[in-house]
Parts: C-alpha cells; structure tokens; sequence
C-alpha cells in the first residue's frame, strides 16, 4: 500500500542525485510532487522518469539563493495545492565542488544552500515549513 496517497510534498533540489531520487520514491508511494530546482535541463529528466512512475509533478525553476525567487516558488507552490504535507529541503552544493562554494560565498549572493540557506551574517531564510 502506497504511504503518500493524497499528499502533496515539494522537494528543492529535485534534478539530480537525494533530490531525484527522492522525487522517484514519493511518486511511487503517491504523493504529488512540486519539484524545485535551478537546472532546467537535469529538471525536465527528473520530470520523465516521475512520469514514468506514474507521479503527478511539476517542476518549478529556481535559484534558492535568491530571497525574491523563494517567495515567487513557495507562492508558485501555495497556487499548485493549498496544503503542503512534505518539504524535503534537500538543495545545496555538495563538498566535492568546494571550490565552486567559495566562489558562491564571495558573490553578492552571499548564501550556501544546504537544507536551509544559511546566510554569511548567521541568519537563516529560505523554504522552510514556515513558508507555507
Ligand atoms: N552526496 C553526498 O555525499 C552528500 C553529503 C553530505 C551532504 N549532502 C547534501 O545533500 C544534498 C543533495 O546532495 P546530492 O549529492 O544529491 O547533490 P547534487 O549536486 O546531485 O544535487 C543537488 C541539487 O541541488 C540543486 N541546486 C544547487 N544549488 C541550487 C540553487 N541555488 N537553487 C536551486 N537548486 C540548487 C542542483 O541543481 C542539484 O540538482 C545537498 O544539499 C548536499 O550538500 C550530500
């Protein structure tokens, strides 16, 4: 028996690696899936494969660097269903592209997705629960 039957989940970083194979998991127990991440490419071969599975998802673009473009998605995900039962918080950049992430810290970007995005100056924003 599927777990996540009528429940509506969104999970950040849905194009590739936990992220798409998470997606794969919850469209096989069920669940609808809002699927967000910046890589419109590896996005849309998220999407067949969840189809595949028989998932209902869409796929929203975006950078979660962006506090403007956070609010556009997590309005974006309140159009797409009224109830979100499931964030998977999953977006980041792994340790392996350490090299990549210190650029991305100097930028005037200045935040590191990892689950949440953890801000330079110690705060925190991003999609959390709360978002919703
Ligand atoms: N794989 C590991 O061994 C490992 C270890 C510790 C932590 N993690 C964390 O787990 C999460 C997933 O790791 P993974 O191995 O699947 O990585 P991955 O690189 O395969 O997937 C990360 C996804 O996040 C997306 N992403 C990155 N920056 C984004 C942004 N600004 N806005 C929107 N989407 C963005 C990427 O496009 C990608 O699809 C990451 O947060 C990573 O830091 C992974």
């Amino acid at each position: 028996m599927p777990r996540l039957v009528g429940k509506n989940a969104v999970v950040t970083g849905a194009a590739s690696g936990v992220g798409r194979a998470a997606s794969l998991l919850f469209a096989r127990e069920g669940a609808a899936i809002a699927r967000v991440d910046i890589d419109p490419k590896m996005g849309a071969e998220t999407a067949a494969m969840v189809r595949a599975e028989g998932g209902d998802a869409i796929f929203i673009e975006t950078d979660l660097a962006d506090s403007a473009a956070i609010e556009v998605t997590a309005q974006a995900c309140r159009e797409w269903r009224s109830v979100i039962h499931v964030l998977f918080n999953n977006a980041g950049i792994a340790e392996s592209v350490s090299a990549d992430v210190a650029l991305f810290l100097a930028s005037d970007k200045s935040s590191y997705v990892n689950g949440s995005v953890i801000t330079l100056d110690g705060g925190r924003m991003g999609i959390t629960p709360g978002t919703f």
